[in-house]
């Protein structure tokens, strides 16, 4: 089904970064001076939300911001700033391997005994859980598989070939009634969610707003394709058993036809792609461009420690019987006509 395709309105500033990124965007105010954008803690709310503004331009924009912005030269070196401070923690914080087998390998490493939020949602994830879950991850799934597919014109020979492949069944085979994202909004509408695009940008937690923002990262730094292959990757292997368990707490929840159909289709189409990312994109790469193991690593070892955090700050607020969502969601949320 069809969602509905207007742009989002401008979200509310999170401190004096994403203010001034706002104030911009609306025509009347100065970008972050470097001192401020130095200033501010990497991984919170201001920076990323900041940046997040800075990425959406180049998706679906914003209401009342002409689409040149997009290419506004003041912004591009305010986003920059945001993406060097970003880029280096990145860098520091996550584990590295040099090897991409290595990195790879910690993929595959199942716990019998699991503990993120797939196996927490799945073993006494309540409705409420779900919907929190569903909603902050709509900042993703709503442009599923769209900041990859920027790395296509970056590929050639079989990793290009393998990658534009795996695109194609993300935005449904030439069926519009299958496009991923197009699912995700079938699977909020069975969860009583608004499935406008942006619509929870506001309530999402900063560890949210840092994966969508890992991904924007390399999806547009041509300089990045290694790591943009090696984020990619990392959802596609992980997505099979992940999706099993989440496709389990949606019947036990009783979320819905569409919410169940959503990860059951991920279950056996990422099956699929796993094989396909692991042996052509990223052999292809490989193959085509040995120097860039070590980025296809450090994207793997980001994309795990961004969901590693996002998981942790699930898991600490749930656990404390508290939302996890800086606006907790309304029961039951607005539902707009499809
Ligand atoms: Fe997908
Ligand atoms: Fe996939």
């Amino acid at each position: 089904m069809e969602h509905p395709r207007t742009e989002p309105t401008l979200p509310a500033p999170r401190g004096p970064l994403s203010a001034a990124v706002i104030a911009h965007l609306r025509g009347d105010g100065p970008l972050p001076l470097p001192h401020d954008v130095a200033r501010a803690p990497v991984y919170g709310d201001d920076l990323q939300l900041a940046l997040y503004l800075c990425y959406e331009l180049h998706y679906r924009g914003f209401d009342g911001v002409p689409p040149e912005r997009e290419w506004d030269p003041d912004l591009l070196r305010t986003r920059a700033a945001l993406e060097e401070r970003f880029g280096s923690a990145l860098r520091a914080d996550a584990t590295v391997h040099d090897d991409v087998d290595e990195a790879l390998g910690t993929l595959l490493v199942e716990p019998v005994d699991g503990t993120g939020v797939s196996h927490f949602l799945r073993d006494k994830g309540e409705l409420w859980h779900v919907r929190e879950y569903a909603a902050q991850r709509s900042l993703y799934h709503l442009k599923e598989a769209d900041p990859h597919a920027w790395v296509l014109p970056r590929l050639w020979g079989r990793a290009k070939a393998a990658m534009a492949a795996v695109e194609f069944d993300e935005c449904g085979g030439g069926r519009p009634d299958r496009v991923h994202a197009g699912l995700y909004a079938d699977l909020m509408r069975d969860l009583g969610l608004d499935t406008t695009y942006g619509r929870y940008l506001d309530a999402a937690c900063a560890e949210l707003l840092v994966t969508v923002n890992l991904m924007s990262l390399f999806g547009l730094h041509r300089s990045l394709r290694g790591a943009l292959v090696g984020h990619f990757a990392t959802v596609e292997i992980t997505s099979s058993p992940g999706s099993r368990r989440l496709a389990e707490a949606m019947r036990r929840t009783g979320a819905g036809p569409a919410a169940e159909h959503f990860y059951d289709e991920h279950v056996e189409a990422d099956a699929v792609h796993e094989q396909v990312v692991r042996h052509d994109v990223i052999g292809g790469l490989m193959e085509s461009e040995p120097h860039l193991a070590r980025d296809i690593a450090f994207g793997i070892d980001a994309t795990v420690f961004v969901e590693d955090r996002l998981g942790d700050r699930l898991l600490a607020d749930w656990g404390a019987g508290r939302s996890s969502m800086r606006t907790p969601l309304d029961v039951p949320d607005v539902t707009p006509v499809p």
